[in-house]
């Protein structure tokens, strides 16, 4: 989706950087409590998998209720072979509507997150701990995160990215399976499936909340010396 150079701009702005560069941020739910079954999404149990096969069984999913109210399933979007992983919550109207994950406002706030960090959409892989829609924009249930988890757990191997990067909350409590706040997960590496994972503020929250603004840059450059460290 095409931007003006002042929206660019704006959004840089909103991230509290200078011209070229970028920020985010993320306001959503928080899981107060997580009583997630252990994942069977050890990569050793995971049978012989592939893109397609996946891709289909996630639009054809009815395993939980939000299979009666999404318009379509959004698997997510980029490069399957990619480095750089990014996770969001859940899909929103716009999202549900187009089947494409971080569109409108935040997702042109995390392309330009991506443009700061000197990434593309097309070379990174952005999906949600959800693959469809919560009505309402509703905090996810613990039933649906856990539907929807091995779908998650199966891109992540296929992909198997050399670094995760959560987008807020949600998405940072679900995979590491912790119910610290986001304040308390950031800035640490943490890990999954063998993998680095960073934890950043989505942009929802940085569009909500400037004043996070400069944190969640100070994320993605830990995110970046991360990242250069493992490569
Ligand atoms: N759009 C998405 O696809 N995911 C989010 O978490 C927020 C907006």
């Amino acid at each position: 989706m095409a931007i003006s150079e002042n929206t660019r701009l704006h959004y840089l702005n909103a991230l509290g950087i200078t011209v070229w560069q970028s920020r985010i941020n993320e306001t959503r739910a928080t899981i107060t409590e997580i009583s997630l079954p252990p994942s069977s999404a050890n990569e050793d149990a995971l049978p012989l998998d592939s893109w397609e096969a996946l891709r289909n069984q996630v639009i054809q999913c009815e395993q939980c209720i939000l299979c009666t109210t999404r318009k379509q399933t959004v698997f997510g979007e980029g490069n399957p072979n990619a480095k750089w992983m990014f996770i969001g919550e859940a899909p929103g109207q716009e999202e549900d509507f187009h089947g494409t994950p971080f569109i409108g406002e935040e997702g042109n706030l995390l392309t330009e997150m991506l443009r700061a960090m000197q990434l593309t959409r097309e070379e990174v892989f952005i999906t949600n701990i959800l693959k469809c829609r919560l009505p309402d924009n509703r905090n996810p249930h613990v039933d649906e995160i856990h539907a929807c988890r091995d779908y998650l757990h199966r891109q992540i191997a296929l992909i198997n990215p050399k670094m995760i990067i959560t987008l807020g909350q949600v998405s940072a409590q679900t995979l590491l399976e912790k119910t610290d706040s986001i304040e308390n997960l950031r800035g640490q590496i943490h890990q999954f499936q063998q993998k680095p994972l960073i934890t950043v503020y989505g942009p929802n929250y940085m569009l909500c909340s400037p004043i996070e603004k400069s944190k969640a840059w100070q994320d993605l450059q830990f995110a970046l010396e991360v990242f250069k460290k493992h490569e």
